[in-house]
């Protein structure tokens, strides 16, 4: 049996995270979740005052890196790692829509992505690690043995995101997340520095018409070929 790199990307709410823990889960493997490490560090900048819708103070922010502090600690029950900035769990408020509404501004910024991307190739530095995001296999780890890329239309996308508003009490309407959608494909995909694009060797995805036990299925099997292969 080998130890292999696992990399997930995609555009924003394909179900990336919801895969990456399930296989993680079954192979015992880490799972990572690199945007939560993107959205962390907005979270600080917002409570710093130093992200608004109006202003970015991007200077300031790049000053304060080494004052951010990110680390995932397990939650036994829930079965991964919750996001921690300095050292408060922050796993919830990352997700709400206010931080959606700026994160991709902050995750443009290459001194940014640099200290990030250092800290996930540390964390899958023993391999047997699963990460989702953006730039996994392409720049995270663009020897990952396995490396998916996952699509889905942006209305799709925007009902299983809203769905999870919903579930959370948020007050957000489905216009606003599709907007929302939208606009972090169009930075996410046109920004200079590790922009989403699919690697090369990379699998892709669409899961608009897969069941998530269909979508587990394939990639579990996919996983399974490469770490029983000699
Ligand atoms: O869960 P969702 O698909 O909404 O996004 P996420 O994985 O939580 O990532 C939030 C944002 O962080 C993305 O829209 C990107 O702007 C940024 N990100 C990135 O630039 N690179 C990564 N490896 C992961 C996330």
């Amino acid at each position: 049996m080998k130890n292999i790199t696992i990399a997930i990307d995609g555009f924003s709410s394909t179900g990336k995270s919801t895969i990456a823990k399930e296989l993680a889960t079954k192979l015992k493997y880490v799972y990572v979740d690199s945007g939560a490490m993107y959205r962390a560090v907005t979270l600080y900048a917002m409570q710093h005052n130093l992200i608004s819708e109006e202003f970015f103070l991007k200077e300031r922010l790049i000053d304060e890196l080494d004052n951010i502090k990110l680390a995932f600690m397990f939650n036994p029950d829930l079965g991964f790692g919750e996001i921690y900035l300095n050292d408060v769990n922050v796993e919830t408020e990352i997700r709400n829509m206010k931080v959606s509404r700026l994160v991709s501004k902050v995750a443009e910024i290459p001194e940014i992505r640099k200290k990030l991307v250092e800290q996930q190739q540390q964390m899958g530095i023993n391999k047997s690690v699963v990460m989702d995001g953006r730039d996994i296999g392409t720049v995270v780890f663009p020897d990952a043995e396995l490396k998916i890329f996952m699509t889905a239309s942006a209305e799709k996308r925007a009902k299983r995101r809203f769905d999870e508003f919903v579930e959370r009490g948020e007050q957000v309407t489905f216009d606003e997340t599709l907007k929302n959608v939208e606009y972090r494909d169009h930075i996410d995909t046109s920004r200079k520095d590790s922009p989403l694009v699919k690697a090369k060797d990379a699998i892709e995805i669409d899961n608009s018409t897969l069941t998530r036990k269909e979508q587990f299925e394939k990639v579990y099997k996919l996983a399974l070929e490469i770490i029983e292969s000699n």
